[in-house]
């Protein structure tokens, strides 16, 4: 299974915009059965307000860039993993689509919310599903997500072989490290699709990456170029969780010393 980025700078304002830089994007995906796309693909990330991201919001599947997504899934026989402004009643959520050759198969809201996001997306309320897709089985986080060991963790207890992140990094350097380590700990491949691109005060850091469950960077984009990446996942290695003959990444484990973890004041 060949499993890849589309690395881009999401248009503010202008969806269609950013829909005719990811047809031309993805024609140069080669091979890739699975493309992972950046958080808020279809609406940018910097709004100036409530309103103009209610605006630019849409629903799920009915808005224009879900069925963008779905007729090229459909066209190429292809998975897409795509951040969306997602709108439902009055509510928005910051969320990532999967969408298969047979349309959408499911969705993910972003459970932690990073710096203004509060003010304008709800936290995610769908918890961290694993999809089975045939050729693996896929769990997605999205950007700031990435700093919780915890959910890379139960995505992986869960039986997820891949995480496909939906990213607009802005602290230079600091996920880009992370990954490949929430990658070995787990045994997992992760696929980060960050954004580039600067909006107003922010400016996006790119270096899109894939990692293999031994930790290792099988490609990595430039920080401010658009781009995509291709590799190759052997699902055997997400799948076999032995770190030497006789210790095991998850059996080894000792949860009954953990209960902390799942207390919401640990100083009580
Ligand atoms: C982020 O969560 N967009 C940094």
């Amino acid at each position: 299974m060949n499993i890849g980025f589309i690395q881009f700078s999401p248009v503010l304002g202008d969806p269609d915009a950013s829909i005719e830089k990811i047809k031309r994007l993805i024609n140069q995906c080669e091979g890739a059965d699975l493309v992972v796309l950046p958080e808020l693909s279809n609406s940018g990330y910097n709004f100036e307000s409530k309103e103009q991201a209610w605006e630019l919001s849409e629903e799920i599947p009915k808005g224009k860039f879900c069925d963008f997504i779905q007729t090229e899934a459909r066209e190429r026989g292809i998975h897409i993993v795509a951040g969306v402004n997602e709108r439902d009643g009055e509510r928005l959520y910051n969320t990532a689509i999967l969408t298969g050759p047979e349309g959408i198969i499911g969705k993910y809201r972003k459970t932690h919310l990073f710096w203004d996001e509060p003010d304008i997306f709800l936290p995610g309320d769908l918890g961290l599903p694993v999809f089975d897709i045939g050729e693996c089985r896929l769990g997605i986080l999205i950007c700031f997500d990435w700093i919780f060991p915890e959910v890379w963790r139960v995505l992986a207890l869960k039986g997820a072989d891949l995480v496909c992140h939906p990213s607009n990094l802005v602290i230079p350097g600091l996920c880009q490290k992370a990954i490949p380590v929430h990658a070995l700990t787990n045994r997992i491949y992760i696929i980060t699709a960050n954004r580039i691109g600067t909006e107003g005060n922010l400016t996006f850091t790119g270096l899109s990456t894939i990692a293999d469950p031994k930790g290792k960077v099988l490609i990595q984009a430039s920080s401010s170029e658009e781009e995509v990446g291709v590799v190759d996942m052997n699902i055997s290695l997400a799948r076999d969780k032995m770190i030497t003959p006789r210790n095991h990444a998850f059996n080894d484990r000792r949860p009954e010393l953990y209960s902390l973890l799942t207390e919401n004041d640990p100083d009580e």
